[in-house]
């Protein structure tokens, strides 16, 4: 029987792509330059299945094109705001995504971001770099100490939780949270410190934290979740952390926000129209800007990649992908 065909949108690690090769008639993407819209559109119509990632948009058009073949969309990533889920369930076709395994990377790099920003970890560097460091003095580019500061953790899934365990343990911060709907009730490993504490309105967070982290899904409701009203009821002294996804910050109100000194930084891995940056913010020293670092650890790629694959072979074998969210 012929080996389903796989479109493989970016170049993957070498032993993942040479795993999907060994089970499929993979086309892979030696070049590594992102799909356009036509070219996901032909995929749609000579593959089997698509394995793609955060920088492919799979719209309603690419679900709907004539004589298409794709039956499973696996995605290489957890975030799936990318893929039109409402026309995949609509056109019949399966889409999976790779949770877990990359909860911990992307905590870490949550937390990384309240240090660089509280201490103000880039600006240092930058300076250093630049040549016009002089030398240990008392008052020279003071931050601000985390311990005994609240963060909030906006959005209380898997990724929020263990930001919220690291601080609390490694940092000494008090966490307060909130989500509109109730988490789904987490086992023991994966819960959030015992004495983090939910806060009925996202109001409320924003006024009593001195660090926001962001960990709700892109969606109609969280677009611009953080505009410019809410960035003022921030504490002035208080930092924005943002490893969600870039749309759920206005950056034109949060660079505004930054530039009059409404809060005090700004650490971000996520951007509305990435890899695109908006110039405002890229100017600003209180800002800590990211690649989409947040799952990048080799190891946590290697899983990501083998999950992506566990997904597609269980589908072509006839049984329920693990990971289906469609
Ligand atoms: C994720 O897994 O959602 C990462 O942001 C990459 O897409």
């Amino acid at each position: 029987m012929a080996r389903p065909t796989v479109v493989v949108t970016r170049k993957l690690p070498p032993s993942v792509e040479h795993e999907i090769a060994s089970r499929y008639d993979a086309r892979l993407n030696a070049n590594d330059v992102a799909m356009t819209a036509s070219q996901i559109a032909e995929a749609m119509q000579y593959a089997d299945a698509l394995l793609c990632t955060v920088t492919d948009k799979v719209l309603a058009h690419h679900f709907e094109v004539d004589r298409r073949r794709v039956r499973i969309v696996a995605n290489f990533g957890v975030g799936i705001n990318h893929v039109d889920r409402g026309a995949a369930k609509k056109a019949g076709v399966v889409v999976t995504n790779t949770p877990d395994v990359l909860t911990d990377d992307t905590a870490d790099i949550a937390l990384a971001l309240i240090l660089m920003t509280m201490r103000r970890l880039g600006e240092g560097e930058r300076h250093l770099r630049s040549g016009a460091w002089s030398g240990w003095r008392p008052t020279h580019m003071m931050g601000q100490s985390a311990r005994g500061k609240t963060l909030g953790v906006i959005g209380y899934g898997r990724i929020g939780r263990a930001l919220a365990r690291r601080a609390a343990l490694a940092l000494g911060m008090h966490v307060i949270w909130y989500a509109p709907r109730d988490p789904v009730a987490p086992d023991d490993e994966t819960a959030g410190p015992a004495n983090a504490r939910r806060v009925s309105s996202l109001e409320e967070l924003l006024r009593e934290s001195d660090v926001v982290s962001l960990h709700c899904p892109s969606s109609p409701e969280t677009k611009h979740l953080i505009n410019l009203e809410r960035l003022m009821m921030m504490k002035s002294t208080a930092v924005l952390i943002n490893t969600a996804r870039g749309d759920v910050v206005d950056e034109y109100a949060l660079a505004q926000a930054l530039r009059d000194q409404v809060i005090a930084g700004a650490g971000l891995d996520v951007y509305e129209f990435e890899p695109a940056v908006v110039s405002d913010l890229r100017e600003l020293e209180r800002v800590v800007l990211l690649p989409h670092l947040g799952s990048n650890g080799i190891e946590t790629r290697l899983a990501m990649g083998r999950m992506a694959l566990t997904n597609l072979d269980a589908f072509f074998s006839g049984t329920e992908p693990p990971n289906r969210v469609v």
